[in-house]
Parts: C-alpha cells; sequence; structure tokens
C-alpha cells in the first residue's frame, strides 16, 4: 500500500487493516496474508521486552525492530512509533523521525493533540508523513490513571474532536483513536478527510488494527474488552490473519461486545 491509498480507501469505503509486527517473520507473514499496514508498535515495551508499560522502549530499540520488520515487507505500509520522550521538541522529533524513516518506516506515529503543534509541523515541512494516535495514550498511562476508555464524557470528547480536527490541517496524514465510545469514533471519522484507524474505537472507524500477540492469543495478560483471539477458531497463524482481514473488510469487526 502506498501512502496515498490511505485517503482512497477512505474514499471508497474500503477498510484499511493494520496489525503490529516487531520481527521479520511476522511482517512477512503480515504481508503475505494481504494487510495494508504494518505498525511496529511500542507496544513491543509489553509484548517483546515484558514491561509494564511502553515508557521503557528507547528509540535504539525502535530503530532495530523497524529495519528489522522492514526486510519482511514487499507491499504493505510500514509505520513505526516514536517511543515516550522522543517528541518533546520540534528538532528532537525531526531528527528522531528521520532515524525511523532511514530504518525503513514509510511514516511515523506518535501520540497527543495541540500540545504537540510544533513537532506534527516540523515534520509536515521536511515531508516526513505522520499518523497522529488519540484517545488512550498508552505512553500517558500515569497521567491518565490507567488504561481506561477516553472521551466518556463532554469535555473529554470535545477535546479528542478538536484535537483530530488541528491535527488533519497540520498535515498528518492518518490517525489512531485508541479506546473511545463508538459513537465518538464515527463522528470523528466523518468530520476528517483523513482516514482513522481505531483499536477499542468501534466499527466506524476508516481502518482497525490490533496488537498481533493479542489477536493471535500469545499474550493473555490484562487483555482489554476490544482483543479478539482470532486463532481461536483457526488452525494456524495465516488463518487467524486472514480472518481478521476478512472481518474487518466486511464491517464484522469489532462488533457491539468488542466496542465500548
Ligand atoms: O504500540 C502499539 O501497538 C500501538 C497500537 C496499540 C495502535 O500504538
Amino acid at each position: 500500500m502506498k501512502i496515498g491509498e490511505l485517503q482512497t480507501f477512505k474514499q471508497l469505503g474500503e477498510k484499511i487493516t493494520c496489525l503490529t509486527a516487531y520481527d521479520s517473520s511476522f511482517s512477512k507473514l503480515f504481508d503475505e496474508c494481504g494487510i495494508d499496514v504494518i505498525l511496529v508498535g511500542d507496544s513491543l515495551g509489553n509484548v517483546i521486552q515484558g514491561g509494564e508499560n511502553t515508557l521503557g522502549v528507547t528509540m535504539e530499540d525502535m530503530v532495530y525492530h523497524t529495519q528489522i520488520v522492514a526486510k519482511g515487507i514487499k507491499d504493505a505500509l510500514l509505520i513505526a512509533d516514536m517511543p515516550y520522550q522522543s517528541y518533546d521538541s520540534a528538532v528532537q522529533t525531526l531528527q528522531n523521525a528521520k532515524r525511523l524513516i532511514n530504518a525503513g518506516a514509510q511514516m511515523v506515529k506518535f501520540e497527543g493533540g495541540q500540545e504537540h503543534e510544533a513537532s506534527f509541523k516540523a515534520l509536515y515541512d521536511n515531508d516526513i508523513p505522520v499518523c497522529g494516535h488519540l484517545g488512550l495514550q498508552p505512553q500517558s498511562v500515569l497521567e491518565m490513571g490507567g488504561y481506561k476508555v477516553q472521551g466518556r464524557d463532554e469535555a473529554g470528547a470535545k477535546q479528542i474532536i478538536e484535537d483530530a480536527l488541528a491535527l488533519e490541517s497540520w498535515g498528518v496524514q492518518t490517525l489512531v483513536l485508541e479506546c473511545v465510545p463508538a459513537v465518538l469514533a464515527r463522528q470523528v471519522s466523518q468530520a476528517l478527510s483523513i482516514p482513522t484507524i481505531g483499536i477499542g474505537a468501534g466499527v466506524d472507524c476508516d481502518g482497525q488494527v490490533l496488537v498481533s500477540y493479542d489477536m493471535l492469543g500469545i499474550n493473555t495478560q490484562h487483555l482489554p474488552k476490544f482483543v479478539k483471539n482470532f486463532l481461536k477458531d483457526n488452525s494456524d497463524v495465516q488463518g487467524a490473519v486472514k480472518a481478521f482481514i476478512g472481518t474487518v473488510k466486511t464491517n464484522k469487526f469489532p462488533d457491539d461486545q468488542h466496542s465500548y
């Protein structure tokens, strides 16, 4: 998938499928199954490094995993996460984003809204494609007081909508919405011309992402309501990934049971 196709998918109403990968074996398998986007998520802090949260993930970790994930990909779009405290100033954001692009990413993702205006603008001015991430922001788990659904109250919902519109106006090309009520995610998706990719954000986002170790049942700890184990009803990993792609493309996942 090319970056420009993200917008085309939204215009055509074709759902975007995304899974996280942390090494070349998984990225090759996902790519061959026909996944649209692969995310080198800083969730590697949990599922690869065994951390309690993502705060210990470093730029060196992200560069290494982006390099090895990139080796397995032929067709999918590769997005890499910017880790905790790697985008505190515009200069630092640009420097670190360039490292991820040089490692093989086609787009970088970082968490947060209007407080990062200078960072979003610095990347736009330097032609580095960006994916935003609003709603639950795992790197802010300590400030947020845990992994909780965001935007349930009026003020929280308004903030997410305003942040989403600001990010779009600063050139962000796609937006992850994590753990927000399905009704709010639908409202944000309709308000934006860029695609939203939901995780725990209901079926009306323009695409869906899951952490691969969760949807394959490898990680069984602290699983949120939105996670579905796709390997349970399939005999191999390829079958599980194709089932994920199929159910997302046909609007069957996430159902109400996996939404807020
Ligand atoms: O790090 C990650 O895996 C992510 C997804 C949860 C979207 O950011």
